[in-house]
């Protein structure tokens, strides 16, 4: 069985597909793992839900704090709707409160959280030319609330990526999806991708 056969909708006998939220501060590298590692790690091609894109397409700049509500029922409407129609679902998002992370587990999502160090981030900021992101990136890593704790207390499903791991170059053992090192723990029901 994989990951994406999971067994446990947590009740939402409707939801087929499976979500995945990413877990991370502004550059720690969402998107690129995303795009780059979520379908060899978890061997399903799953629909991308940016909130960002939303937000710049209903006010073309993703600044607007007031509009988040908006966004976020939006986001919301479109999650379930993909699920229920048996996709596999990517939040990508920095998701970095326990708050914020709490509405999805009526889904039973597996967290994929990106323990990338705040140096790191910043140095890829500076690499693309953005030396004004310094603060927003600070922001992001102080107000973090790590997943893998809240993962452990409501027996969710965690795994835990390291710029090693995301890079290729830590090892990834056959049968496990991610460093399958202390960071990654599995707390779903009959998932079998680690
Ligand atoms: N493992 C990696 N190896 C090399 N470059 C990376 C890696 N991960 C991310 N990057 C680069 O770092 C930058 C930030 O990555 P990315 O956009 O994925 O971050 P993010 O977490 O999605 O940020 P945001 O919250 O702002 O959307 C990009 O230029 C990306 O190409
Ligand atoms: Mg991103």
């Amino acid at each position: 069985m994989t990951a994406a056969e999971g067994t446990n909708r947590g009740g939402y006998a409707n939801v087929q597909g499976r979500l995945y939220v990413m877990v991370g501060p502004p550059f720690s590298g969402k998107s690129w793992w995303v795009r780059h590692r979520f379908e060899s790690t978890f061997g399903v091609r799953p629909a991308i839900v940016v909130p960002d894109l939303l937000r710049t397409l209903i006010l073309g700049n993703t600044g607007y704090s007031e509009v988040d509500e908006l966004v976020w029922a939006n986001v919301h409407v479109t999650i379930k709707g993909l699920l229920a129609a048996g996709n596999h679902v990517v939040l990508d998002a920095c998701n970095l409160r326990d708050h914020q992370r709490r509405k999805w587990a009526r889904y039973d999502p597996v967290f994929v959280e990106m323990l990338t160090p705040l140096a790191v981030a910043l140095e890829r900021a500076r690499a693309c030319g953005m030396v004004d992101a310094e603060g927003f990136i600070r922001r992001g890593y102080d107000q973090w609330d790590k997943a893998k704790v809240q993962a452990s207390r409501q027996r969710m499903m965690y795994y835990g990526i390291t710029p090693e791991s995301a890079s290729g170059s830590a090892s990834v053992a056959a049968g496990h999806g991610v460093d399958a090192g202390p960071d990654v723990s599995d707390h779903g029901q009959g998932a079998g991708v680690r």
